[in-house]
């Protein structure tokens, strides 16, 4: 499939989606947008993939939702936009998705970061949800994937008077997973989601879901959802062998069952 928005590639079991619109700094319009979510769902739907990593170029990773696009939209035009709820697609997505970020991760931009599983990060990146510089606020999370990672004083911040965040700072506050050198941290992300893409690929799935019903469930609810799917991983021929191969000291073979 041909995309006009965006690059993508395979690196054996990695999906790598690279955000392409150099001459708006990487802007999320809907095309764009509706680009990603594809190639992402296209992966997620490939079972030769494992894990996927996004990421913008060295200098911008993304400098947030059009705002050429949307300047001159009507509430009505705004509600009937497909170009937010694109964004819940993500949520959807069932293999680890990793940001590899350089530079900007603006607006939107930093809430695509967010919405992602984790986060390598270039010592160039920097952080921030500018919106309040448009007379808007964040629409696609930020107020609360951001507070649910940097925690309330800071969050409020950076919503209320563009605090931003240099890479190092992002990584104190736990935003990020890692900060990398610009040479390297492509090929961090890309390594990372080669390792997680070579474990049991249903173990992978439910952990994902497991640290991800913190967001959305209590803690009591998250405990028995963790605990039901700990017992249904007893199920597949993956715990089988990764339980032999441990007490026969060699490594699994994985199959994905
Ligand atoms: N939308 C549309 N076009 C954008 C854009 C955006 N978010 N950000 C940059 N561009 C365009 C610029 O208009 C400019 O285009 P022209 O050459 O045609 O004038 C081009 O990209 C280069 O931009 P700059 O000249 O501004 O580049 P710079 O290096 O001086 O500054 C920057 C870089 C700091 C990222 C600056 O471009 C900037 O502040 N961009 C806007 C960031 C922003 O406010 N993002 C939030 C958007 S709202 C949002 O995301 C809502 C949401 O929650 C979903």
């Amino acid at each position: 499939m041909s995309y006009e928005t965006i690059l993508v590639e395979t690196h054996e079991r990695v999906g790598l989606i690279r955000l392409n619109r150099p001459e708006a700094l990487n802007a999320l319009n809907s095309t764009l947008l509706h680009e990603l979510m594809s190639a992402l769902e296209a992966f997620d739907a490939d079972d030769g993939i494992g894990a996927m990593v996004i990421t913008g170029s060295d200098k911008i990773f993304a400098a947030g939702a059009d705002i050429k696009q949307m300047s001159q939209a009507s509430l009505v035009e705004m509600l009937k936009s497909d170009f937010i709820p694109a964004f819940e697609r993500i949520r959807k997505i069932k293999k680890p998705v990793i940001a590899a970020v350089s530079g900007w991760a603006l607006g939107g931009g930093c809430e695509l970061a967010l919405a992602c599983d984790m986060i390598v990060a270039s010592e160039k990146a920097k952080f921030g949800q500018p919106e309040i510089n448009l007379g808007v606020i964040p629409g696609a999370g930020g107020t609360q994937r951001l507070t649910l990672a940097v925690g309330k004083a800071l969050a409020m911040e950076m919503v209320l008077n563009n605090r931003t965040l240099s890479a190092a700072e992002a990584l104190h506050h736990g935003l990020v997973n890692r900060v990398e050198s610009i040479e390297s941290y492509l090929e961090s992300a890309l390594q990372l989601a080669a390792e997680i893409a070579a474990r049991a690929p249903l173990a992978v799935q439910f952990g994902k879901e497991a640290v991800n019903n913190i967001f959305e469930l209590s803690l009591s609810e998250g405990l028995a959802a963790e605990r039901r799917a700990f017992y249904t991983l007893f199920a597949t021929a993956d715990q089988k062998e990764g339980m032999a191969a441990f007490i026969e000291k060699r490594t699994p073979h994985w199959k994905g069952k």
